[in-house]
């Protein structure tokens, strides 16, 4: 089947309580290792592409890897979804160029401008048959500038006002998820017997009152890598240098798919499987230079991560024909 909107996806993912998996693809060997394990798995995914992945690879050349894995996996929908859009002009040229979904990231401005640029984009967008999330809420991490303040939670007495006004499609919240491999500060955690970082809990009372002001709306969580301790040991074992490295449990990810959660992004974890692989591999061979045989099992072990989130931690294993459009 041809590239699908998350419309169906988030839809089904409501009701029946799972969430969808977005996952960041910079190459061929992250497409198919996400794109094999959803087809193994019989599950819908949401491809995503963030402004640096365009800017690495080329919008053509990710376009054209993503509409390689349409044709090789058929029976499963993907969404083709631009991560973490900056302006109306990159939203525009991603619904231009072949995307079903964008983002548009306008968070870090005034709840003013957010409204009035999301409204644009969503303008375009629908126009184009294509769908757009916008966020409320300011997480930590690559928006680094602000910090895990109460102020940078989602308000939830902001949230109607936003989607009546922005028409948006879907809405990612800020509940205590971060960007990147070091969610949070060692001194923000306490420590479990093995010694390994326990974040503090989501703001699931933040979530629920957002749900109540929206029922049946889709939400969004950004930043919800588990790190790993596994790839984290791994590279450091391999000559890498990650100390504290943190993510967030998935017991409580699972816990937010059951509720209004449609669509979790994770990017961290599978670079980190891909990252560690290919140290050990380089480590205990330092003979060998063909690139085919250290990406060989790296994207072996970042699609086995995909299929574990799949099946233990979004739930939607099983669940590409109900979503299919
Ligand atoms: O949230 C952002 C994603 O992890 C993409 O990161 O900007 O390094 O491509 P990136
Ligand atoms: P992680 O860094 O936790 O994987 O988050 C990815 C993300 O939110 C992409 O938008
Ligand atoms: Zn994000």
């Amino acid at each position: 089947m041809a590239l699908v909107t998350s419309k169906k996806m988030f839809e089904m993912a409501y009701k029946n309580g799972y969430a969808i998996g977005a996952f960041n693809v910079n190459n061929m060997e992250i497409v198919q290792a996400i794109t094999e394990a959803c087809k193994e798995e019989n599950a819908p995914v949401i491809l995503q592409v963030s402004k640096g992945a365009r800017a690495y690879a080329n919008h053509t050349y990710l376009v054209k890897l993503v509409e390689a894995a349409v044709i090789e996996c058929p029976n499963i929908p993907i969404v083709l979804h631009l991560d973490h859009g900056p302006d109306f002009e990159t939203c525009k040229s991603c619904i231009d160029g072949g995307f079903t979904s964008v983002m548009i990231d306008y968070s870090g401005h005034s709840f003013e401008e957010n409204i009035a640029e999301t409204k644009k984009v969503v303008e375009y967008a629908h126009d184009h048959g294509v769908v757009v999330e916008a966020e409320l809420g300011t997480l930590a991490g690559i928006e680094d500038e602000v910090s895990h303040a109460v102020g940078s939670y989602t308000r939830p007495e902001e949230v109607i006002e936003f989607a009546e006004r922005t028409g948006c499609d879907s809405l990612a919240i800020a509940i205590g998820t971060s960007h990147g491999a070091y969610k949070f500060k060692p001194e923000q955690c306490t420590r479990n017997e093995k010694g390994i970082l326990v974040p503090p809990p989501l703001r699931f009372d933040i979530l629920k009152a957002v749900s109540e002001k929206l029922p049946g709306f889709p939400i969004v969580l950004h930043g919800s890598s588990s790190v790993p301790q596994e790839y984290v040991k791994m590279i450091n074992e391999n000559g890498g240098k990650m100390p504290d490295a943190v993510g967030i449990p998935e017991e409580q990810l699972r816990e937010a798919a059951k509720l209004s959660v449609c669509k979790i992004n994770i990017d961290s974890d599978l670079r980190l499987a891909l990252t560690g692989t290919i140290r050990k591999f380089m480590f205990e061979h330092p003979d060998k230079f063909d690139p085919r045989e250290y990406l060989k099992p790296a994207r072996a072990n970042v699609k086995e991560v995909v299929r574990h989130k799949l099946i233990e931690v979004l739930g939607c294993a099983g669940k590409a024909t109900e979503c299919m459009e």
